[in-house]
């Protein structure tokens, strides 16, 4: 199986973009041949014990109610051999194969991706049919599963049989197919979808992220108050007579318009706000920091040695803006770059692994040196 390479048949990346993507869902028979689970039902159950990872089981009873547990789960015997769903959010995080089902997908910008959602549902199992505020792409491992796609329709209701579960009314489907292994389906938001498992089927969901308005100017203001910025306050020395002092004038509206908007146009401040907010995940990782720092020193020892890899946290979100200051985000946090750093960034954005002769040959320069020790004590990169 080569998962790096995705089958488009009539189709590509571009015309994806200008035909499909935000606009209408998409089936791709055997987009990936030979496809095989990038993590096997039984890790995924283990992952679904874990309390920092998570997971839900959705599952219908025999008096056809709907249920939603939490996890971590302790067992699974309870749910018996059909009508449930396993859901693990963010598995790339912790399963590298899982992670590397993102590499067909770099036809979009990485900050877009959210996680790698993966299901596992025993026959008939599913969510129900739902509405997602997000774009996905879902790609069917082992087992067929029915997928139901509509287009969005303002006459369907919403419907929360369950507290914990949104889902809308009938809708009139536009795809109707049943997926095998390998098989790509891409949901526009908003798109009412119902897949139900026809036997032990594992589902890779590809979610993408969008921020809102109101999260962006939120976070912005966070960013302000905690760098003590935007304190000033409006000031009018060139003021007019007042003719009607019970108007906010057009004229003054602009001013208070424009004194705020000041603010996005910082010198720097903007690239590194939207930086910062875009490559911080929004799930735990398994941030790996060496029990001892490594120091210059340390690291010329290691890079002495052939063979050794380094390797990127699996799920780490990394992103460069070039800009008066080019700057490399990870997790959230910044790396000023200058000429000497940028190529070696670049590897470090792009998240695979390194050989100790590739990084060797950055190595001669400090900054090179310093950047890599800096990633590897906060436990970004680690060394296999
Ligand atoms: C799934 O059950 O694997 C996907 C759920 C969804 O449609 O969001
Ligand atoms: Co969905």
């Amino acid at each position: 199986m080569n998962i790096d390479s995705l089958n488009w048949g009539d189709l590509s990346p571009e015309i994806f973009l200008a035909q499909y993507w935000q606009k209408k869902p998409l089936l791709i028979k055997q987009a990936f041949t030979n496809f095989e689970d990038s993590i096997t039902a039984d890790e995924l159950a283990g992952l679904a014990m874990e309390g920092e990872i998570e997971s839900r089981i959705v599952s219908v009873n025999s008096k056809a109610e709907w249920q939603v547990d939490h996890g971590p789960f302790e067992d699974f015997s309870q749910y018996g051999e059909t009508d449930w769903t396993l859901l693990v959010q963010a598995v790339n995080n912790w399963s590298r194969p899982t992670h590397d089902l993102l590499t067909p997908f770099t036809f979009i910008p990485s900050w877009r991706i959210d996680d790698v959602m993966v299901s596992f549902s025993t026959p008939n199992g599913g969510v129900g049919a739902h509405l997602d505020q997000y774009d996905v792409f879902i790609i069917q491992g082992s087992g067929k599963r029915r997928w139901q796609v509509g287009a969005p329709d303002s006459s369907l209701t919403t419907l929360i049989p369950h507290p914990d579960l949104k889902q809308v009314s009938k809708f009139e489907p536009i795809i109707d197919e049943i997926t095998q292994a390998g098989d790509l389906l891409y949901i526009p938001p908003n798109h009412p979808h119902n897949g139900v498992s026809i036997e032990n089927s594992v589902n890779f969901s590809i979610g993408f992220q969008a921020p809102s308005s109101q999260e962006l100017w939120s976070s912005f203001a966070d960013k302000l108050i905690d760098n003590n910025l935007g304190e000033q306050r409006f000031s009018d020395p060139e003021r007019a007579l007042s003719q009607t002092s019970f108007n906010i004038t057009q004229h003054d509206k602009q001013q208070l318009k424009a004194f705020m908007l000041q603010q996005l146009d910082q010198e720097g401040f903007y690239e590194q706000f939207i930086g910062q907010y875009l490559t911080q995940g929004h799930h735990a990782l398994e941030i790996l920091v060496p029990v001892n720092d490594i120091d210059e020193e340390k690291l010329k020892d290691i890079l002495s040695e052939p063979d050794i890899l380094f390797m990127p946290v699996s799920g780490l979100k990394a992103a460069i803006i070039n800009d008066n200051q080019t700057t490399l985000y990870i997790n959230g946090e910044s790396f000023a770059l200058d000429n000497n750093t940028l190529e070696l960034a670049q590897h470090l954005a792009q998240q695979k692994p390194l050989t100790t002769k590739k990084l060797k040959s950055f190595t001669h320069c400090l900054k090179n040196t310093q950047l890599l020790t800096n990633v590897l004590n906060k436990g970004y990169w680690y060394i296999e």
